[in-house]
């Protein structure tokens, strides 16, 4: 992202996405680098929240489109898809479409998404096309209403789909894979998001950091962890994900993990983190 493409909004305000009060939570899966573990953490979060139960949204904002491929969604599935979400040709209910997980939706990803970033820099208040095409769906949250989570997959980017993905949250969750320059990109990350929060979405929340592929034979991925870990305090989720086969076999099945490999480490590992998850938002909202 451009220092100078983040300024504040021009017209009115945009509707208010409040959590506060039982409603849908919206939580961006966002890094600028690239491949963290963003999509793996995106997939398997919303599967082990609908597996608790949870009804859960997956948007797929990244033109690679990762997410809708892991979750098994064809390409002649994508017909109405997030480019023509974001573009406001159609409503976000029109491209909701069922996954195999029971409870989980998905608004797949469309080839035309790349181009999105360039032809979105003509549209008036273009940080906001998300949020407000996201209103209405999380407006029904809550007890009676459509979805408990939105989650949304970004791109290894910090270009307008990320921008919008920021503005439309009410939180963002940060994969954060254990290698050598993983403290230098996170603080580049907290500063778009300190930028956004000025700009456009004054409510965004640290969801929590999430540490990911560690590989416990590697002392660096230790090192990494406990700087992380006196950085973030607790921000950082105490679930760990193992670098793990099983994890990066299942996509190529059209699977989540935990669909592919229940018993597997890393499948395990997401159920602990989608229990985190929900038990430091009772606490939040306790508060
Ligand atoms: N815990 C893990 N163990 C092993 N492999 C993993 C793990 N997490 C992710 N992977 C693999 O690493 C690669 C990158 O993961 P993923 O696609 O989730 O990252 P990303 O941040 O979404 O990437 P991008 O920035 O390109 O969108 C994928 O091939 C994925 O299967
Ligand atoms: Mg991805």
């Amino acid at each position: 992202m451009a220092e100078n493409t983040v300024k504040a909004p021009s017209l009115a305000e945009p509707p208010p996405l409040g959590w506060h009060g039982g409603k849908t939570r919206i939580i961006a899966v966002a890094n600028q680098k690239g491949g963290v573990g963003k999509t793996t953490t995106a997939i398997n979060l919303a599967t082990a929240l609908a597996a608790v139960k949870k009804k859960v949204l997956l948007i797929d904002l990244d033109p690679q489109g990762n997410a809708s491929t892991g979750l098994g969604i064809s390409h002649e599935a994508r017909v109405r898809n997030t480019y023509q979400v974001v573009m406001e040709q159609i409503t976000l209910a029109e491209a909701i479409q069922p996954t195999d997980i029971p409870g989980l939706d998905i608004v797949p990803s469309g080839m035309d998404l790349s181009g999105a970033e360039i032809e979105l820099v003509d549209v008036e208040e273009r940080e906001f096309c998300l949020r407000r095409a996201l209103a209405p769906v999380a407006d029904e949250g809550g007890e009676n209403g459509l979805y408990d989570y939105v989650l949304i997959d970004s791109p290894p980017a910090l270009g307008l789909l990320t921008i919008n993905a920021l503005t439309a949250a009410q939180a963002v969750l940060v994969p954060l894979q254990c290698e050598f320059f993983a403290l230098e990109g996170i603080s580049h990350l907290m500063k778009s998001i300190e930028r956004i929060r000025n700009g456009f979405n004054p409510e965004l929340e640290l969801q929590g950091i999430v540490l990911t592929m560690f590989d416990k034979r590697n002392n660096l991925s230790d090192q990494v962890a406990s700087d992380v870990r006196e950085f973030f305090g607790d921000k950082v989720y105490n679930t760990v994900i193992p670098r793990n086969v099983r994890i990066s076999e299942a996509p190529s099945y059209g699977r989540p993990v935990l669909v592919y490999d229940l018993a597997c480490a890393g499948s395990q590992a997401y159920l602990h983190l989608a229990g985190e998850v929900i038990r430091r938002e009772r606490k939040e909202q306790a508060k």
